[in-house]
């Protein structure tokens, strides 16, 4: 995959909290197109395969358990510059510091339960990628 990708998870407090629709509409009016999506949840063990690279954080278990405790929509994203623009539109990790107008800013609970995940590097978004979709299902 290029730099023209990302994978992003809405995570299950910002689906819990209503907020699919708007999100979706703030990524794509951003000028990303979505290449893949589908709403599943992830088993624990298969959310601590995804955030294995934080195993050893004191926030680990924490993690894995918000992350499975329900419903996401995972989604791969298509725009020029895609990872590092597709952070810039969901703000910093904590919502208390994330800019007016970012996604975290507006949708996310918490420090832990932050609304969405945006893949860090391009290699990570093609590993992403393909743990939650398979070749036919990205277009
Ligand atoms: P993400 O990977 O989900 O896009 O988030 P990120 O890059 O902004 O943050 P990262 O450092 O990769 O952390 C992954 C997720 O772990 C949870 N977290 N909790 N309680 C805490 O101090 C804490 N710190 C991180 C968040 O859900 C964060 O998005
Ligand atoms: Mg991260």
């Amino acid at each position: 995959m290029s730099n023209n990708r990302t994978f992003t998870m809405i995570k299950p407090d910002a689906v819990q909290d209503g907020h699919i629709g708007n999100i979706i509409h703030d990524i794509t009016n951003a000028g990303f197109k979505i290449v893949a999506m589908k709403l599943t949840q992830l088993s624990s063990v298969k959310a601590g395969e995804f955030y294995a690279i934080h195993k050893e954080r004191p926030f680990y278990g924490e993690l894995v358990e918000f992350m499975s405790s329900g419903p996401i929509v995972a989604a791969v994203l298509e725009k020029e510059n895609a990872v590092a623009d597709f952070r810039t539109l969901i703000g910093t990790t904590n919502p208390a510091d994330a800019a007016e107008g970012t996604i975290r800013a507006k949708y996310a609970r918490s420090i832990g339960e932050n609304a969405v995940h945006g893949s860090d590097s391009d290699e990570n978004a093609a590993i992403e990628s393909s743990f939650h979709f398979s070749g036919v299902e990205t277009f």
